[in-house]
């Protein structure tokens, strides 16, 4: 499987795609954003212009689009990937979906016997560029083993879950919800530190050789909150969006994390105010507003 169609360019497409390319693939490359399909040509890709040409010029097609409507547009419609397809293509979503989409697409593959898998992945735009990022995979092994000289271009640790197609996204919703918390977390307690004049850099070193360090926090402070650029990244909104899927999942299973869903309320906030393209780790930029508003009612 030498051809490869990619779906979706943008902050996590566009590099993975671009992997391909250096290791020799042949991609084809189509997104409703022109300028994403000519960045991906500028670097050896080729652009497609249509789902059907995609189909055309590929064996295996990845997806790495944005949201449940881009998915259904791109999967379910009526000029989507599962009606034009066949037998002879696999389908490869690497977006964050929820366990319910997952399960419709996977559905409507079995009724023409495309092969599909169910591939979140994780490690941000860092671990695309650099080729290491984390895949979960769900879906029939059978199907994981073709598809794994892929996973091992794109990623640095290829896992398979196990054969129920959303098993992937469960495990990758549960690593977004534990990032939602570690935002939260370094979010307020930076806060603290910057109002009892303590240097955030020292902070960092301290807590680095402490149990208060975690990944999120090396991420969301060394390369946005201590450069004061929250460009993204992985947007507040993707997470906003991954916290739902989470909860939508829990509440299908009866369980209450009532911790969870004050969570996703405060991002739910968040993004209403305007914070919704930034990087997650403006959050902490959010906080210290709501601070000095309160400060200044006093
Ligand atoms: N950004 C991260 O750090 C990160 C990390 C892991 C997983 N993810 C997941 O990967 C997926 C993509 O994230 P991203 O950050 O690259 O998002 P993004 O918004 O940067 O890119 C999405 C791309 O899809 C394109 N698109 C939207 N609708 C389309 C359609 N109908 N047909 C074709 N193209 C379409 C957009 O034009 C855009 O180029 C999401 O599901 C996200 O949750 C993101």
């Amino acid at each position: 499987m030498k051809r490869i169609g990619f779906i979706g360019l943008g902050n996590m497409g566009l590099p993975m795609a671009i992997g391909l390319v250096k290791e020799g693939y042949t991609v084809t490359g189509y997104d409703i954003n022109e300028q994403a399909v000519l960045s991906l040509k500028e670097q050896g890709g080729a652009i497609a212009t249509t789902i059907g040409q995609i189909l055309v010029s590929s064996d295996a097609i990845l997806t790495s689009l944005p949201s449940v409507k881009a998915v259904e547009e791109v999967y379910l419609a009526a000029d989507g990937l599962i009606e034009q397809g066949d037998k002879t293509k696999i389908l490869v979503d690497t977006s964050t979906v929820s366990p319910e989409l997952n399960q419709i697409i996977d559905q409507a593959c079995a009724e023409k016997e495309i092969p599909f898998l169910a591939s979140p992945v994780s490690g941000g735009v860092i671990g695309a560029e650099q080729q290491t990022l984390t895949v979960m995979a769900g879906g029939r092994k059978a199907i994981f083993e073709r598809v794994l000289p892929i996973f091992e271009v794109i990623g640095g640790n290829i896992f398979h879950v196990n054969e129920q197609i959303d098993s992937g996204t469960t495990v990758k919703l549960i690593n977004n919800l534990l990032i939602g918390f570690y935002t939260a977390g370094v979010s307020e307690a930076l806060h603290i530190a910057t109002k009892k004049n303590i240097n955030l850099d020292d902070l960092y070193s301290m807590l680095s050789v402490s149990y208060g360090q975690s990944r999120i926090y090396e991420r969301n402070y060394k390369a946005f909150i201590a450069n004061n650029d929250y460009e993204p990244g992985f947007s507040l909104k993707l997470l906003r969006k991954d916290l739902e899927f989470a909860m939508e999942a829990a509440e299908n299973t009866q369980l209450d994390l009532p911790i969870s869903k004050t969570l996703l309320s405060l991002y739910q906030q968040v993004e209403k105010e305007g914070y919704g393209d930034q990087d997650m780790a403006v959050l902490y930029e959010r906080v210290k507003e709501q601070s000095a508003k309160k400060e200044a009612e006093k």
